[in-house]
């Protein structure tokens, strides 16, 4: 039961869609009209406004951030193990992915990774973010430096603590985020993505 309690928690933060929420309060349009029509940072920049775009980005990490970290300070108390806090992990990812407060209709995870995995452990979160800024610095993609972020994520984690059931979550949410990038893997292929600091036509 108490398990329980934790996922749906978690779900229910990770269904807070920052990208549309940061837009609203700014006056700005809806990210799920414009550019990739998803609602994450990325997109949000392509509305030109940058603080909007950082206020979705800190907002969405940190609600992965929150989750972890409530259920790890909540894990002694109520007497939850490893288990649950993989479990909550995977939980507030698909709440980002699927948000119930939205239709189910989320964005690709990427920042919201980065805050589950700075919480799960801050190494294993700075060694993912870095690799992120490394392909990002030299391609100037966001989605290309997301997909091989997310595939070296479960590596730096396995490197550091081996297989357990957090490692496992941190695999189901690398699958779950490369498989809401195939969009952008198509256009990749193509040569159609666009890069960082594009602006979007229709945003405003
Ligand atoms: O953060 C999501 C990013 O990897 C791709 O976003 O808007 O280019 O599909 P977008």
């Amino acid at each position: 039961m108490t398990t329980l309690i934790f996922v749906i928690a978690a779900y229910l933060i990770g269904s807070i869609s920052f990208a549309v929420v940061v837009s609203k309060v700014m006056g700005l349009s809806d990210p799920r009209t414009y550019g990739s029509g998803n609602p994450g940072a990325t997109n949000v920049l392509r509305s030109g406004n940058k603080k909007a775009a950082i206020a979705t980005l800190i907002g969405d990490a940190l609600k992965g951030w929150v989750a972890v970290f409530l259920a790890n300070y909540f894990a002694e108390q109520y007497g939850v193990g490893d288990g649950t806090i993989a479990l909550v992990c995977v939980a507030v990812f698909l709440g980002h992915l699927y948000p119930v407060f939205f239709k189910f209709q989320g964005g690709k995870g990427v920042a919201t990774a980065a805050g589950i995995l700075l919480a799960l452990n801050v190494w294993v979160g700075l060694a993912t973010l870095v690799t992120w800024l490394v392909v990002a610095y030299a391609f100037r993609y966001s989605s290309l430096a997301a997909l091989i972020a997310s595939i070296f994520a479960p590596f730096y984690y396995g490197l550091l603590f081996g297989s357990d059931e957090k490692l496992f979550a941190v695999i189901v949410m690398s699958a779950l985020l490369l498989f809401r990038h195939a969009k952008n893997i198509s256009n990749l292929l193509a040569g159609k993505e666009s890069r960082i600091g594009s602006k979007a036509k229709g945003a405003a």
